[in-house]
């Protein structure tokens, strides 16, 4: 997954290169293996200045942020096709560097291109899949075809998914195109610029211009035009002015987005909270949910763990199982027996996940499963494509390690089950209550945690080895700490239902081996049994849980969360993985906002 950004001025922008390096720090999450920056100047003579490693990096190596131009493409890689070094660095020249272009995606027929390309007589410099793009629409160009049919043309040629931006020197214009992966246009003041996620729009304009799939924008700096990829075909489509605000693609006092993030989720819990109790979709969302033959919750990643999370609250409070799939394993294991009256809530913070699109455009395809969508980004792909979505409220979540959007996943699935046992004339939650209650519970978890954390993070950030169980409503946080510590700390840890862990990983345990134990207080009694497992063999069971005399005894130290009604504590607990997590990070010496090797959103299979 990567991340591109070009942007048009009227004029030679002395400040072009400021205005790239900034794009690609707030697109830092979609991928550091690689940078570059190409720029057209006024006179027609382009730059193109690229290397490996993170944009401050190559940006103290090649003055990134001293280039000057009229036109400019950015683009920051997360590698796929091609080893990540500065042959396979992004943007990429044509043949006889006239044209400048970059994409993020995966064009899944390169190898096939590059040899097609070479035998037509082209320069391919690199292994990288986007240097194909720019080839296929050189050659259409090449042979008189106006830039806009080129596109076209090109599209034909080109497998996969993808978005791109390129543009010549012989026009101050640049083409950008939607084909399966992210990609939204800003409107401003004398500029138009387009970018694959919004962060590096907002801080220029929040007037925004939602692209769909199969569409391409000609754009200068005062004008836009959308057309059919298929044939051409103009769509009219004017600017929306974004609800997001570029505040959030700063740390503020915190020092990294991972920990500001964390605090912000109180917040963003009410701001969700308030927003369901207003909301018209809602209802229609739960109705879908009660009509169906069967539910199935699907996502990657911590998005799967809040599903987990949601499959306890529908099971608990509206006496509806539900099936919980992986996306990437959906289509395999699900994909023969899912029918039309099935409703897939499909969970995505970014909404571009493509183990998760994939899904939805083979259900769309088999026109079976009706796909309700949990999406944080607002005009993203998987909106785009739901019968019905609700957003998250999250804002941006700038750390690629997910945080305030995974806690907002897991309130809007209690929500929405006390909502469908409202439905079904059960017993549940009052959810005036809820949206009163549980932002202050997180904010007094928040408070309470930070300490106790801190020392929790200091005693283990040098393990190498430990697992992570939980018993009951936790299981899914226990797995979700697991994550977060194997995704920030670079440990490996196991996350694993408690009850199982006897049943072979339990070997593994010698002299001081640390398990962390998430329940609930009602969970008590097995907790207690599965620490003694562990306990009597000389591990070390440190317990996070509510206040409970019986597991203090049992378990080797206690991490005590804050008193909160029952079906809360899964958000108590969650509040104190992160810290942990965050804090053993930090110990470790890690940037826990971009860590090796990942990305925040994978755009590629
Ligand atoms: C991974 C991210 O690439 O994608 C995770 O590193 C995230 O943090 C997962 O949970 C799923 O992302 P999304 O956007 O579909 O929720």
């Amino acid at each position: 997954m990567c991340g591109i950004f070009g942007i048009v001025y009227e004029k030679e922008n002395p400040a072009m290169g400021a205005v790239l390096v900034k794009a690609g720090q707030r697109l830092t999450y979609r991928g550091y293996d690689s940078v570059g920056c190409g720029v057209f100047h006024e006179d027609g003579s382009t730059e193109l200045r690229k290397d490996t490693g993170k944009i401050e990096d190559v940006d103290r190596r090649y003055s990134l942020s001293s280039l000057s131009g009229v036109r400019g493409v950015m683009q920051l890689r997360w590698a796929t096709f091609g080893l990540p070094d500065q042959r396979n660095a992004q943007p990429h020249y044509d043949c006889d560097k006239n044209m400048i272009g970059a994409h993020n995606g995966n064009i899944v027929n390169t190898s096939q291109l590059q040899e097609k390309y070479r035998a037509e007589g082209h320069t391919v410099r690199s292994d990288n899949d986007g240097e194909m793009v720019v080839h296929a629409i050189e050659k259409h160009y090449d042979k008189g075809l106006p830039f806009e049919q080129a596109v076209i043309e090109a599209a034909r040629e080109l497998e996969g998914d993808y978005a791109c931006v390129i543009g010549d020197i012989y026009t101050n214009r640049l083409f950008t195109v939607k084909m399966g992966s992210s990609l939204f246009l800003g409107v401003g003041e004398g500029f138009i610029c387009c970018s694959s996620d919004l962060p590096s729009i907002l801080d220029l304009t929040r007037q925004i211009v939602v692209i769909n799939d199969g569409e391409f924008i000609e754009f200068s700096a005062t004008s836009y035009t959308i057309r059919d990829i298929r044939d051409g075909h103009v769509i009219e489509r004017a600017s929306e002015l974004s609800p997001l605000s570029p505040e959030n693609a700063d740390k503020g006092e915190f020092p990294h987005f991972m920990l500001k993030e964390i605090h912000e989720q109180p917040k963003k819990a009410a701001d969700l909270l308030h927003f369901l109790e207003a909301s018209r979709e809602v209802d229609e969302f739960v109705n879908a949910i009660h009509k169906a033959r069967r539910v199935f919750l699907v996502a990657s990643g911590t998005s799967y763990h809040a599903c987990l999370q949601g499959a306890y609250y529908f099971g608990k409070l509206a006496q509806l199982p539900v099936c919980v799939a992986i996306a990437g394993q959906f289509i395999d294991l699900f994909g023969d027996t899912v029918g039309p009256d099935d409703v897939l809530v499909c969970v995505s913070q970014s909404g571009e996940t493509k183990d998760l699109i994939n899904v939805v455009n083979y259900c769309k395809r088999k026109q079976v499963g009706r796909i309700l969508g949990i999406v944080n980004v607002l005009g993203s792909s998987l909106m785009i494509r739901s019968e019905v979505h609700l957003p998250l409220v999250s804002d941006l979540e700038m750390s690629v390690p997910a945080t305030k959007t995974f806690m907002n996943q897991i309130v809007m699935f209690l929500y929405l089950a006390a909502k469908l046992a409202q439905k079904r004339g059960l017993p549940g939650l009052n959810t005036a209550a809820l949206t009163a209650d549980l932002p202050r519970y997180i904010k007094e978890t928040l408070t309470k945690a930070e300490t106790p954390c801190r020392d929790l993070a200091e005693q283990l950030h040098a393990v190498e080895d430990l697992y992570c169980l939980g018993y009951g409503l936790c299981h899914p946080i226990a797995m979700e700490a697991a994550l977060k510590i194997k995704e920030v700390v670079y440990s490996h840890c196991e996350g694993m239902y408690s009850s199982e862990f006897k049943h072979g990983p339990l070997s593994i345990v010698t002299e001081g081996y640390p398990i962390l134990f998430l329940g609930t207080r009602e969970d008590s009694g097995m907790l207690i049994s599965h620490i003694n497992e562990v306990t009597c063999r000389n591990g070390k069971a440190i317990a996070i849980s509510p206040a409970s005399p019986e597991i203090r005894k049992n378990a080797s130290q206690m991490l005590e969360l804050p008193e909160v009604p029952y079906y809360m504590v899964p958000m108590a607990a969650t509040v104190v993985i992160q810290l942990l997590a965050y804090f053993m990070s930090v110990r470790r010496g890690i940037d826990p906002d971009f860590p090796r090797n990942i990305s925040k959103t994978l755009t590629v299979d």
